[in-house]
């Protein structure tokens, strides 16, 4: 297989990290895109000598921050000029911590899952498309499927601290909500992209074996649900394998725009009035996105929002540098 340069954000820890080794060994030139820390620096080691590749590079980047996302982009296009595969990997999810704006202010859930990867893919998307068989990954949950509840919506009131102190502020809706943003954007931009050949996959993970460090950022009671989740969740390596499939197999390589399972099948949307049976059915199975996820109106509100909160961003990373005397 022909070697392709791949980006996976959040790629010290978990999914991200064994998904660096998985295509790392497999020879392709990986771009570790994690936050500046210790973890970061021992995870690039790792990845290095598990993989015994030398084409691992590490690159800072908070996912949390315009600014950061900014000049990451514009030092990657400098360094490596060309870019196949896109994995958005990292995400916040500190469950019991209080409501909190980014540095743009910006609700910081939505900022880092959903906005954040939203501004790198369209600063990154002409790079992109200079690829012979370009693909973005998104990394799903199956906590989308809280969308089954026909009474569940996307709710945009307090993304920039609107609420003030009058919030019910909980980080499982806003993760959930952000997955589910996440998942419209796919299917936003598979029709944006179609002509510059970019497909755009959401993949909905179940579970995976959460690591010592992310258990400890969990505030004590959801470490304790956490730790009973690990005993029944897949090791990380099993979703690498899925990120690997669905960005480099020629069984995807025609795929845009789909949710897919932890079986590699395309999921099918949901009916909206379904019957108990099938409501059941849809609910529990992995075979189903919900209803939710296909309205058109809510998918164009989520790009009008990315959109607006990105433009200043955009703006500025298309002006061109100013010369320096
Ligand atoms: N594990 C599961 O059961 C499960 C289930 C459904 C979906 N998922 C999804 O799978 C993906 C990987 O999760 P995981 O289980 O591998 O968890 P993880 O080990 O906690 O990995 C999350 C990664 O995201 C990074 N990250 C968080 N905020 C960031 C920011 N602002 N900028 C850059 N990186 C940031 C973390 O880096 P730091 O070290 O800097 O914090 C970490 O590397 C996520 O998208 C998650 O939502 C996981």
């Amino acid at each position: 297989m022909k070697s392709r340069t791949v980006i996976i954000t959040g790629a010290n820890s978990g999914i991200g990290k064994a998904a660096a080794i998985r295509f790392a060994s497999e020879g392709h030139t990986v771009i570790m895109a994690c936050r500046d820390s210790e973890r970061s620096r021992l995870a690039f080691k790792e990845v290095r000598q598990t993989s015994g590749s030398e084409n691992v590079f590490p690159e800072f980047v908070d996912m949390g921050s315009f600014g950061s996302i900014r000049s990451f982009c514009s030092s990657f296009k400098k360094t490596y000029g060309s870019l196949d595969i896109l994995i958005h990997n990292a995400a916040y999810v500190s469950h019991g911590a209080p409501y909190q704006l980014s540095q743009d202010g910006i609700e910081i859930t939505f900022a880092t899952n959903t906005a954040g990867p939203f501004l790198m893919t369209m600063i990154l998307k002409e790079l992109l498309a200079g690829s012979d068989d370009p693909r973005i990954l998104h990394a799903g949950s199956n906590i989308i499927k809280h969308f089954f509840n026909p009474k569940k919506e996307l709710d945009f009131s307090d993304l920039q601290g609107e609420a003030g102190k009058n919030r019910n502020h909980s980080v499982y809706i806003t993760y959930r909500n952000s997955k589910m943003a996440l998942l419209m954007l796919t299917r936003r931009m598979a029709g944006e992209f179609k002509e510059s050949g970019i497909k755009v996959n959401y993949l909905q993970i179940n579970g995976a074996t959460m690591s010592k460090e992310t258990l400890n950022k969990m505030k004590p009671n959801w470490r304790a649900i956490a730790r009973i989740q690990n005993l029944f969740f897949r090791p990380p390596e099993f979703t690498a394998n899925c990120y690997y499939e669905i960005c480099t197999s020629e069984a995807f390589r025609n795929v845009t725009g789909q949710a897919i399972n932890h079986r590699l099948e395309i999921m099918q949307p949901a009916a909206e009035k379904p019957g108990l049976l099938m409501d059941i059915r849809q609910s529990l199975g992995a075979g189903y996105i919900p209803f939710y996820a296909r309205r058109d109106e809510v998918i164009a509100k989520v790009w009008d929002k990315c959109m607006e909160l990105t433009e200043m961003a955009l703006t500025e990373q298309a002006e061109p540098e100013p010369d320096v005397p």
